[in-house]
């Protein structure tokens, strides 16, 4: 169903309720995810991003409640990835003479996902295209989250479209941020952020102070995904600024997996040290939790413990994806620990440790090898690291 967001300003996207996997299989997605598509009607037609192909006949049907597609002058491609740009091909089957506006690195990366020779015209910040009474002006957005990406803003109507920047994987009834449940709202744009962002949070900070130095008036953001931030829409450029300092709470997570058990014991044990600190923790037992909420602890977490039982010279295969994670994610002002049982060759603890510092992790204090079962000596070993790491979350 299309959404007038204002006058002439239209959403026509769509509302995947049922998406629970994205990028792939990469990113659970709890709560679905919308692709959100602009219109906008002045002397000249302009659409802003458009929607993943599976859904492009719906979208397709929402453009035509609104507008004759052919009257298209412009598309607006603010970034590559499919879930933005997978209606290009049909919508310029209909609009073929309408001008494809991207960045410099939106051409490349257009043109490498459809090899089709559309009429590109790349812009970069500061340029503007008039379309009637208003002017569409453009920022181009390096790294938020890819080098093609950019964001539009429209003069007269306030609006800026960021496209990913500022989004949530979240499906809803209404299309505003006032009308949704804020808990939800916000547990989705902070999984969002640490999930997507978070490598890239000294840009986002510069990025933000760039934009708000323009002084230009902002009564709505409309991102690509989840709902538009119409009442105080400034909250969540406010939060992403937070979250881009990337300052953690005084907390713990621990992670772990275990064959037997014994890994599990020392978990607990850890916890049980950093609490008797007074640090709350959560652990998570990573063969049955989803990674990518796991991140979102990680994000907002001081300290990040994790153990693994040695299998094959190595640690559990379940272990290893966030290993990978902390690595890409470039978390920072964290610091961290690792434990872990073994029966023979026991490497797990020493690999642990030399992946925390490579991710510029300080390990705080020696890790935890326990030897088949733990005894009660290494329980208040676990104990003791959980203690230490806690006073070095409390410094
Ligand atoms: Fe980077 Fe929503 O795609």
């Amino acid at each position: 169903m299309v959404t007038e967001l204002m006058k002439d300003v239209y959403w026509v996207g769509i509302v995947d309720w049922g998406l629970r996997k994205f990028h792939g299989h990469e990113l659970s997605t709890h709560r679905g995810s919308t692709y959100n598509s602009y219109l906008i009607r002045d002397e000249k037609t302009v659409l802003v991003d458009t929607v993943w192909s599976p859904f492009k006949k719906e979208w397709l049907e929402n453009i035509k409640a609104v507008i004759d597609p052919a009257k298209i002058d412009i598309i607006v491609a603010n970034h590559a990835e499919p879930d933005h740009s997978g209606g290009l091909p049909l919508i310029l089957q209909y609009a073929p003479n309408a001008e494809l506006v991207v960045s410099k690195r939106g051409m490349e990366s257009i043109e490498g996902h459809y090899h089709r020779p559309w009429k590109f015209r790349a812009v970069k910040t500061g340029d503007r295209i008039p379309i009637g009474k208003n002017e569409l002006v453009f920022i181009e957005a390096t790294m938020l989250h890819w080098p093609d990406s950019m964001f539009a803003y429209l003069t007269g109507k306030n609006l800026l479209m960021p496209n990913d920047a500022f989004g949530q994987h979240y499906a809803t009834a209404f299309r505003f941020n006032d009308e949704v449940d804020q808990e939800e709202l916000y547990e989705e744009a902070l999984k969002y952020y640490a999930n997507i962002l978070t490598p890239f949070s000294p840009l986002v900070s510069k990025k933000i102070d760039e934009v708000v130095g323009l002084g230009v008036p902002v009564d709505m953001i409309a991102p690509s995904h989840g709902v538009i931030w119409r009442r105080d829409p400034l909250q969540i450029v406010t939060k992403y600024k937070q979250w881009a300092a990337q300052t953690p709470e005084r907390t713990a997570v621990i992670l772990y997996d275990t064959m037997w058990e014994a890994t599990r014991r020392m978990a607990e044990a850890v916890g049980d040290g950093l609490a008797a600190e007074g640090v709350p923790y959560k652990i998570f037992h990573m063969a049955v939790t989803d990674r990518n909420d796991v991140i979102t602890e990680i994000f907002k977490a001081k300290a990040v413990i994790l153990g693994s039982c040695t299998v094959n010279q190595g640690v559990l295969p379940t272990i290893s994806p966030i290993l990978e994670d902390l690595r890409g994610l470039r978390f920072q002002n964290k610091i961290g620990a690792a434990f872990g049982s073994y029966g023979w060759s026991g490497e797990s603890v020493k690999i642990i440790e030399e992946h925390l510092q490579r991710c510029k992790i300080p390990v705080v204090c020696p890790g935890v090898r326990a030897k088949w079962q733990p005894k009660p000596a290494d329980l208040e070993a676990c104990a003791g690291l959980g203690r230490e790491v806690a006073r070095a979350v409390k410094s």
